[in-house]
């Protein structure tokens, strides 16, 4: 981790330094002229409804002084926008962005969608999402809606309109966020009745759905649509998938009502995003990207310490879902409140933290939050300034980074991530390994991390993307876990080997259909022909066991597939030493060349050691040709 954030901070500088003579000074205009937005933002959330109007200049002057630029505002202030029923009161949210202006401080509106007034979940019960165990969700948290009802999205939408009609064309408003961190579904019968419509616009009849899930077994043929229930987490495979996916088109058309009328009523400079989290899985972010104009994250270490590797695929995850620059809508400043240690970040790496992001193309650090509000669930959380509204310890370093942003800005403009590396990721792929692990230790996302790590190591940067995007420009594709290939995935894969890209299969690699039913060949079932071999038998592993060959030695843990190579061009790489008889002396890993291209399959779940060894001349070659530094190309 250290000589990883020491290349990292030898790269900033030199990339600090190099475009010294470039800089220009940063001016903020009057409002009488359209003002001028940094290229890099620093920006926190702020809370102008928790406080009174009379404090508000005293907390954007100290915001000026740390260099800040944005405030992300209203994401959880309904109640106060619309106090009753169609009674809408925008004219203190117009104060407070006029106010941050005056400090040269743009703003970010979220729309208040998470917290549904007091008033509207007593009149609309209804709305009010579910549990899988028929309660209804209570006033008093957050995210308490039901994503899927059609009275709550009558509501949204004229509250959004309102926002968006009355700040669409404000200048000093960059963008909107929609509601805040997707998470909660809801299990109403409402909701399953839009589910099984959804299933039967996605199968047609019945009779192809019963075949795709191969509802003989245990007697789970459907007769009529409505017959069929929602399962999470354990249930028939193909229904679990198409929950997920259902709930994801869901969250799509949540977020589409809302984007539609602010689309409708403001200017096109004004970005529409959502904050999303990372890694979370809740739902299928490619699907719900679609409509967005950025991408943006809430970066949280919660307990422990930046891991650069961990964090960093989580960027490059994150830009991979609209394929350019994204934004971390929130970060902590210093520590959080609910992990189960809230420990601090250590002295500068809070600023570590905000290079580590611009490094992996991110346009903007906003911190959560400015000053904790003095009642309410999170009144622990870090902030910047304290309970009585003055600095605390790490303003200082929140005003460094500041400096060193706007120092930065005139050069990073306009840059962006270029790779020569991409690492295939699927939701359909994660979740099919989650709901049926295996070995109880298995992680997807660990599994990619397995692979992200020592690939970051020799790379200058890597990219995230889903496995039916264009792969042309990469010099290696590699996909760790690709459990569910469909078809369209499948073809593209094919046609990148075949067209001279190399591509490494990992683990657990295609065996499932696009309805998470198993492949009939086995795995890597579409690619057998083209890796000339084949997956025989999976084990799950109680210890670890040695591997060894081309690449060095390492061991396998969790995990180990036999493979056997059947094309006399299908070479084996590193085999099994001694574990269970079956694997002893077996195939671990298997390549073949394919004209110009090349495909190879790893069959077991390397340690560190297996995985950073000796690598081969191609490596080799791959890792001279890399640029050395951070900066980010034109
Ligand atoms: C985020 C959330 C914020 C705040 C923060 C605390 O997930 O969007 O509103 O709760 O966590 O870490």
């Amino acid at each position: 981790m250290y000589k990883i954030r020491r290349q990292f901070w030898l790269s900033v500088t030199v990339c600090i330094v190099a475009i010294a003579g470039l800089m220009i000074p940063f001016a903020l205009q009057s409002e009488t002229t359209t003002p001028v937005r940094p290229a890099i933002l620093l920006g926190t959330a702020w809370y102008p409804e928790q406080w009174p109007e009379s404090r508000w200049d005293a907390d954007l002057t100290l915001m000026q002084q740390a260099g800040i630029h944005m405030v992300r505002v209203g994401e959880f202030a309904w109640s106060r926008m619309e106090p009753s029923e169609g009674h809408y009161d925008l004219d203190w949210l117009d104060r407070a962005i006029s106010a941050a202006s005056k400090h040269g401080i743009f703003t970010v509106l979220g729309t208040p969608t998470p917290t549904p007034p007091a008033w509207l979940t007593q009149k609309y019960p209804e709305v009010l999402r579910m549990y899988e165990d028929g309660r209804r969700a209570e006033h008093g948290n957050r995210q308490h809606f039901n994503f899927a009802n059609p009275k709550y999205r009558e509501l949204t939408r004229k509250i959004a309109e309102q926002i968006a009609k009355r700040f669409g064309h404000n200048a000093y408003v960059l963008g909107w966020q929609i509601d805040n961190e997707y998470a909660e579904e809801s299990y109403d019968p409402q909701t399953k009745a839009q589910f099984q419509q959804w299933l039967k616009a996605r199968y047609g009849t019945l009779d192809n759905l019963n075949a795709r899930w191969t509802t003989a077994y245990w007697s789970q043929t459907y007769f009529d649509w409505s017959q069929i229930p929602i399962q999470t987490g354990y249930g028939n495979p193909g229904l679990l998938l198409s929950w997920k996916r259902f709930v994801s088109d869901t969250w799509r058309s949540y977020q589409k009502n809302q984007l539609d009328v602010i689309r409708a009523n403001s200017d096109p400079k004004q970005f529409i995003a959502t904050n999303m989290m990372g890694w979370f899985d809740g739902y299928d972010h490619y699907t719900v990207s679609q409509d967005l104009d950025l991408a943006a994250w809430d970066d949280y270490v919660g307990k422990g310490h930046l891991d650069p590797a961990v964090n960093g695929a989580a960027h490059d995850l994150t830009r991979g879902f609209k394929r350019k620059n994204f934004w971390v809508m929130e970060t902590q400043p210093g520590s959080v409140n609910w992990a189960p240690i809230n420990n601090s970040l250590d002295k500068g790496e809070v600023r570590a933290m905000a290079w580590h992001a611009i490094g992996h193309g991110a346009d903007t650090v906003s911190y959560w939050q400015w000053r904790s509000a003095l009642n309410g669930q999170e009144q622990y959380h870090g902030a910047i300034v304290g309970t009585d509204g003055t600095p605390v310890p790490l303003f200082a370093e929140v005003q460094q980074i500041g400096t060193e942003f706007a120092k930065a800005s005139p050069a990073v403009a306009g840059t962006s991530v270029r790779s020569e590396v991409a690492i295939l990721h699927s939701y359909d792929s994660r979740w099919a390994i989650q709901w049926q692990k295996h070995n109880r230790e298995y992680d997807a996302v660990g599994e990619i991390i397995s692979y992200y790590r020592p690939l970051r190591a020799v790379s200058q940067s890597l990219d995230i993307i889903p496995p039916t995007a264009p792969l042309d420009q990469y010099k290696l594709v590699v996909a760790p876990g690709l459990n569910v290939l469909s078809n369209e995935a499948a073809k593209n894969l094919a046609q990148y080997v075949r067209q001279g890209g190399h591509l490494v299969l990992g683990q657990r690699s295609a065996m499932k259909d696009d309805d998470n039913g198993l492949q009939t060949e086995r795995q890597p079932g579409p690619l057998v022909e083209l890796l000339g071999g084949r997956v025989e038998q999976y084990y799950a592993l109680l210890d670890p066991i040695p591997v060894q060959g081309q690449f060095g030695s390492g061991q396998a843990r969790l995990w180990a597939e036999l493979l056997i190579a059947k094309d006399s061009n299908t070479e084996v790489l590193e085999t099994y030493g001694k574990s269970n008889g079956w694997l002893d002396g077996q195939p671990a890993a298997i390549t073949r060349q394919v004209g110009k291209g090349r495909i190879t399959y790893i069959g077991a779940w390397l340690d560190e050691a297996g995985m950073s060894a000796e690598p081969s001349s191609s490596w080799s070659t791959f890792q001279r040709q890399s640029n050395p530094f951070h900066c980010r190309p034109k």
